[in-house]
């Protein structure tokens, strides 16, 4: 017997990241792989009498089946959070409940990308957006990504070759942590305007900011031809797999239809529980704690990073979210060093599986938001350790 799988399944990445967590289940480990909000955050209380309170009062709507699009007043709630902070002109019409924002990108694979089209890809890229767009077989542009946000003119000569899409997350990227400025967010709404080429915006992490200024998405720039996506798995817990994506009507038409046949809607109790959560808690204070932690533990890593790591490996600069991205000399495999930290208990993911070009990569992600500062501390001694070794032995 064999199993005749798809063409299309055919080229499409395993998650690596996934592969990893299974080394990194053993607790002796100390794990910057995974991509894990830190769980001592996730509002256990006010979460379980907000969802109390949805089934004690809401219960048969809040248990039934209900529309494609998402839960009214949570999507109104959402749009009215992008007109205050953002001044973007959007209703809860134009918000389309996602489960996860995951969803929102195997959704516009579906209704944009046919066989051999042309995607525009930061590199490095998001893998979970590498691995959603694969299955639909498109042709990969990748435009390098700078301090401040991508090589415009890379950027221009990919957009010249009429791709279907730019995918792009503009605030502290996973994997780099790296975040497009305002000058560079005005850019490329210029290069965008004027083109047929759909900008997708992936922005879970923009809330996440603990240093610096806060900005508003590129989307604000370009809002024509455009799709934003955000999602509470950042902000409030991942395990709600609530997300969205705003998207004027003849995007968003078809990304519903796309849903329906995916899932029909997403959950309509945890939409429910999360909007109650919304109105009887204060988000931005609860943001505030995040950050808070998250900046003590990127401070931990950067610390430890400039006392452990060899000199000539260099380290992003991040002011939010929860990666930070090393960079080891030219010519050096992060593969390599990730067989020998492991030895060593420590482990990360490899540049690898972030780059659509399949490049052997001297880079690596770190995560912070899931350790304690002391652990980050031993754990880059660690890593620091190992790549002292592998640099002096090539
Ligand atoms: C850039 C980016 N987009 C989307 C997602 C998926 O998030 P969600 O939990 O909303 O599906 C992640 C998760 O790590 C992410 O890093």
């Amino acid at each position: 017997m064999s199993l005749n799988f798809a063409k299309r399944m055919q080229t499409v990445p395993r998650s690596f990241i996934r592969e990893i967590l299974k080394v990194t289940q053993d607790p002796s480990v100390i794990s910057f792989a995974g991509g894990l909000p830190n769980p001592r955050l996730f509002p256990c209380g006010p979460l379980a009498e907000a969802a109390r309170a949805v089934i004690a009062d809401e219960g048969a709507e809040a248990l039934q089946y209900s529309t494609t699009e998402g839960h009214p007043p949570l999507r109104e709630w959402i749009a009215a959070r992008y007109r205050e902070r953002d001044g973007l002109n959007v209703t809860a019409d134009d918000i389309l409940i996602t489960t996860g924002s995951q969803q929102a990108l195997d959704l516009m694979g579906k209704v944009l990308i046919d066989p051999g089209d042309t995607v525009v890809m930061e590199s490095p890229g998001y893998l979970g957006a590498i691995q959603a767009f694969s299955i639909f077989e498109p042709n990969y542009v990748a435009v390098p990504l700078t301090e401040d946000g991508p090589d415009l003119d890379a950027l221009e000569r990919a957009l010249a070759g009429n791709p279907k899409l730019f995918y792009a997350v503009t605030s502290f990227q996973n994997p780099s942590g790296l975040t497009y400025s305002d000058e560079k967010r005005r850019a490329v709404a210029e290069l965008l305007k004027g083109t047929d080429v759909v900008f997708a915006e992936d922005n879970p992490y923009g809330d996440l900011r603990f240093a610096g200024e806060r900005q508003s998405p590129l989307f604000a720039y370009r809002p024509e031809n455009s799709l934003l996506m955000g999602s509470f798995s950042k902000i409030a817990a991942p395990g709600f797999r609530i997300g969205w994506v705003v998207a004027e009507p003849d995007l968003r038409h078809k990304l519903v239809t796309a849903k329906q046949a995916s899932d029909l809607h997403t959950s309509t109790v945890c939409q429910r529980v999360v909007h109650r959560w919304l109105l009887d808690n204060d988000l931005d204070e609860h943001i505030a704690k995040i950050c808070d932690c998250y900046g003590t533990q990127c401070q931990a890593m950067r610390d430890a990073a400039k006392e452990f790591f060899p000199e000539e490996v260099t380290l992003t600069r991040a002011e939010g979210g929860m990666f930070l991205w090393a960079e080891m000399p030219e010519g050096c495999s992060s593969m390599k060093l990730f067989d020998l930290a492991i030895k060593e208990k420590v482990a990360f993911v490899p540049g690898n599986p972030f780059y659509v070009d399949g490049r052997e990569a001297n880079t690596l992600r770190l995560n912070y938001s899931n350790a304690a500062p002391e652990t980050i501390t031993e754990g880059m001694k660690r890593l620091g350790q190992c790549m002292k070794e592998y640099i002096a032995g090539r």
